[in-house]
């Protein structure tokens, strides 16, 4: 499936509905910097991964206008045309007042949910005023999306943790809108998620939806068992669907994938293959062998393991000192969230440790970059790599390591890749690991440097075969064709 084939599944399927995608995180960032207004696309896998699928949709995006610019740029029903050279959609903006953000955001959804179903042993917040602030924001968002549907036929596709009741809101007022939501994290088993004072109302605000998808089987499965353990309701287990009130919701493992050819064609890009000698420069990257971490800067990543891990290998291997850098790109993010804060301090403090213990002349074996970087940055950085490590400690998908894998046009690199992450059910050619072994992951390295050439090739083809047929047109397509022969759809 490509961008082309997905226009017309939509135009056949859904040509007289509005499509509209709801989601917190918007895909184009407004901010100033000086005097001027600059557009930057966020380190957030949902955000990229569902752009394209808009640009081939052509629908209406209703996300939160996060950046500072944001306001200035927009009409007066708050829209603005992206992507801003070559527009293919509309992004509506709405907005929320810093108490809303602090409550809905900050609060509930990343310091309650976010460490509910990551089960990375954070401890999740519970305050009553951060739910009513959540409930508050997913009914302002309910209501942007009502107002766009007005008497239209319409297909409203939520996204994630922060939208939970979303659908259950815009039902009440227009019952015949077909609604279906994508759950980006990770779901807990039944016994984690019972800690949550709200599970019941945010369980019958997911069940609101007709279609509900999870990056896995493991996830539905879970969500399953959650829902039988605390709401009355009948599940018919061999169709995967839950009956309540006379409302059927299907549950499904949709894998979530990336937009594998436009990368691949960035990363043969001259632009990138261009930035691929300057960031070698510019960082001093001339040693033989390149490392690399890109996340998020989030505690369910492993970052700290990560470098640990870099740490124990040099201790064990020192013939690879001056030989091997790694660089770990970490986009600072939540920084009002006092787990990220403390998060953010204990990766400086290790990478200025590791650095200094280990570091000859001019050489530091770890560069970090603690800032947002460019699409084609990453790509440069991916391309340049020997391996790539995404050791998360849990990640619904991971869509790094799937992007590390299409941006290897030339077949080689190699990936070490966390068990506990969603992409590593499709990628079994990758190095798994348990990332809470730094032995694991010192392993991981070792056989990443020494592995043969072909063997390499070998295996990054397998995974570019995966990534390129599970990719971002397949995904959007299959949720598409399920909910359009469904039951609940009328054509
Ligand atoms: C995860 C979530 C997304 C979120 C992204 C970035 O991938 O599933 O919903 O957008 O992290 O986090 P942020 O809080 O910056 O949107």
């Amino acid at each position: 499936m490509d961008e082309e084939s997905l226009q017309e599944l939509v135009h056949d399927k859904l040509g007289d509905y509005l499509v509209i995608v709801v989601s917190n995180r918007e895909p184009y960032i407004h901010n100033w910097e000086g005097e001027e207004i600059k557009c930057v696309q966020p380190a957030s896998g949902l955000a990229i991964a569902l752009d394209p699928v808009l640009q081939a949709c052509s629908g209406l995006w209703i996300a939160h206008g996060s950046g500072d610019a944001d306001v200035d740029v927009v009409d007066e029903n708050n829209k603005i045309q992206v992507p801003p050279e070559t527009p293919r959609y509309t992004l509506k903006r709405v907005w929320l007042s810093k108490s809303e953000e602090e409550g809905y955001y900050d609060g509930f959804s990343n310091k309650a949910l976010w460490p509910l179903c990551h089960t990375v042993y954070v401890r999740p917040e519970f305050n009553k005023s951060d739910w009513d602030m959540y409930q508050k924001v997913n009914r302002l968002f309910a209501q942007v999306v009502i107002e766009e549907i007005n008497e239209h036929k319409a297909f409203v596709f939520i996204q994630d943790y922060h939208l939970a009741l979303v659908a259950q809101y815009i039902k009440e007022q227009h019952p015949n809108v077909i609604t279906a939501q994508f759950w980006h994290i990770p779901w807990p088993n039944s016994e984690a998620f019972r800690i949550c004072p709200w599970r019941e109302e945010i369980l019958h605000g997911l069940l609101a939806n007709d279609l509900l998808g999870f990056h896995t089987m493991y996830n539905c499965n879970n969500f399953l068992e959650t829902v039988d353990r605390h709401l009355e309701c009948k599940i018919e287990r061999e169709r995967y669907a839950v009956i309540k009130g006379g409302h059927t919701t299907l549950v499904r493992p949709f894998p979530l994938g990336i937009a594998f050819d436009k990368i691949s064609a960035r990363a043969n890009s001259r632009h990138v293959t261009r930035q691929v000698e300057q960031l070698r420069h510019f960082y001093g990257l001339g040693t033989e062998f390149i490392g690399l971490g890109i996340d998020r800067v989030d505690y369910t990543k492993g970052i700290p393991e990560r470098l640990k891990a870099v740490d124990r290998f040099l201790e064990e291997y020192p013939e690879y000192e001056e030989r091997l850098t790694f660089v770990q790109v970490g986009v600072p993010n939540r920084m009002r969230v006092e787990a990220y804060q403390r998060i953010n301090d204990e990766i400086d403090e290790l990478v200025d440790k590791i650095n200094w213990r280990h570091g000859i002349g001019r050489w530091k074996p770890i560069v970090y970059i603690n800032r947002h970087c460019l699409q084609d940055t990453l790509t440069a950085l991916s391309r340049l790599a020997d391996f790539c490590i995404v050791n998360s400690l849990q990640d619904g998908m991971n869509l790094v390591a799937k992007e590390f894998v299409a941006s290897r046009t030339d077949r080689d690199g190699a990936l070490i890749l966390s068990q506990f992450t969603g992409a590593a059910r499709e990628l079994p050619e990758a190095l798994l690991i348990n990332p809470y072994s730094i032995d694991d992951t010192v392993a991981g390295i070792k056989e990443a440097l020494e592995m043969p050439r072909g063997e390499r090739h070998k295996r990054m083809s397998r995974m570019r075969k995966t990534v390129r047929s599970n990719n971002i047109y397949n995904w959007a397509a299959s949720i598409i064709t399920e909910l359009t022969n469904s039951e609940f759809f009328e054509a």
